[in-house]
Formats: structure tokens, sequence, C-alpha cells
């Protein structure tokens, strides 16, 4: 992404977008009806973070003519998940770029230092050449982005944004001072989190409200 052209945190305040949150953070929602709105917003989302991807042009035949097309010109993408809500965006980012490389990202809070650890990550090699496009849907306390971000750097990835659905002005603070060169793309930014690190008004526990656990 050229720094000089990309905004460093975007909120996505298309009606479309909108709506469908609205409908998400209803605890009214079904459990389908919320996995359903997540794969949506994930493909709008993912609209919003690669709208700065470099073109360059193909010839083509059309039926009538031949012409110099644009076609998506230089570094692949990588759709990072962070375990296990981000596999809730996964699906609707990959009905957008159905070839997309996918890396997986498992943390869990060590219960002494409360931490996040890593116990899982699963990454092509070539990160380093690679546009990585790490997701969560709540960047909340931020610290399990903040890990999975130092993950993918440490493996080599240079060009990475971060895409959530919702983010508590904290953790927007937070990931920005970790990492500054990382633009974050969400579909709102609310008041603040509570006592127990949820959002608020948010929507709930976003893993619980996809998997229909509690
Ligand atoms: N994770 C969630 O799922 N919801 C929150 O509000 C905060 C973190």
């Amino acid at each position: 992404m050229d720094a000089s052209t990309r905004r460093d945190v975007t909120v996505v305040d298309h009606p479309m977008v909108q709506h469908k949150l609205t409908i998400m953070r209803d605890k009214a929602t079904s459990t389908a009806s919320f996995r359903r709105l997540l794969r949506e917003i994930a493909a709008l989302l993912t609209y919003e973070a690669t709208r700065d991807l470099e073109l360059t042009t193909t010839t083509i035949e059309t039926p009538l003519a031949t012409m110099e097309a644009p076609t998506l010109a230089g570094k692949k993408l990588v759709f990072a998940s962070i375990l296990r809500a981000g596999n809730g965006l996964l699906e609707g980012m990959l009905d957008l770029v159905p070839a997309a490389r996918v890396a997986h990202v498992g943390l869990y809070r060590d219960p002494e230092t409360l931490q996040p650890v890593e116990y899982y990550f699963k990454a092509p090699e070539d990160l380093h050449e690679r546009v990585v496009i790490a997701v969560d849907p709540m960047l909340a306390t931020a610290n399990s982005a903040i890990a999975a971000i130092r993950g993918l750097k440490e493996r080599g990835a240079k060009d990475i944004r971060f895409v959530c659905l919702l983010a508590a002005p904290e953790g927007v603070e937070r990931f920005r001072a970790a990492h500054p060169d990382v633009p974050v793309v969400t579909a709102a930014i609310d008041s603040h989190l509570n006592e127990h690190g949820y959002i608020l008004p948010g929507l709930g526990d976003a893993g619980d409200r996809m998997y229909g656990t509690k």
C-alpha cells in the first residue's frame, strides 16, 4: 500500500455495511443470520481494504474488439485469520478473492501473565512477497491482534492490513501504537470497553454469536 495515500484507520460508513451491522448487534438476531451477515460484511470490508491494490493492463479480445484491460498487478493476497472468530470473516473475504492464500494464527491468554501466547501458526512461506490482511471481528483490548501481527512480521510479512467488524477506541489506540505501519479497516468504532474487556454497545461475544456457543 502506498503510504502517502492510505488512511491509517478507515471506518466503512457505507449504508449497506451499517444496516447489516445493526442487525448483527441486535441480540434477537439468530446464529444463522449473524453468520450470513458476517460473511456479507466481510466481503464489503475487504473491498475497502483492497481499494489501493495496484493494477496493470492486459490485452484481451472481447467479442467485438481488442482492448487493454485492467487487471491486478503485484503482490498476491494472504488472509490471516486470528482464531477462532477470524474464521467467521474469512468466508466472505474468500468470496471476494477466491485465489487468496489463507494463514491461521491461534492465540490463548496465559492465565498468570494475561498475555497472549501463540499455540498455532500456519501460513504460506512467501509472506514477505504478499499483501497480508489479518482479520478478527472485534478489536477490543487489541492484545490478540497486536500479538498476531507481531507473529506475522516475525515470519517476514511486511505489507499488512488489519480488518475487523467493530473496534473500541482503546483497542485502536493500542494497536496503532504497537503497529503504526498497519492500517485498520472497521465497520464502526464504538464507545468504550467495559471492565471485562467487552466492547460497548458492541454485539456481545462474536465467536459465541457466530457459532451458537456460550
Ligand atoms: N471479543 C468479543 O467477541 N466481543 C467483545 O465485545 C470484545 C472482545
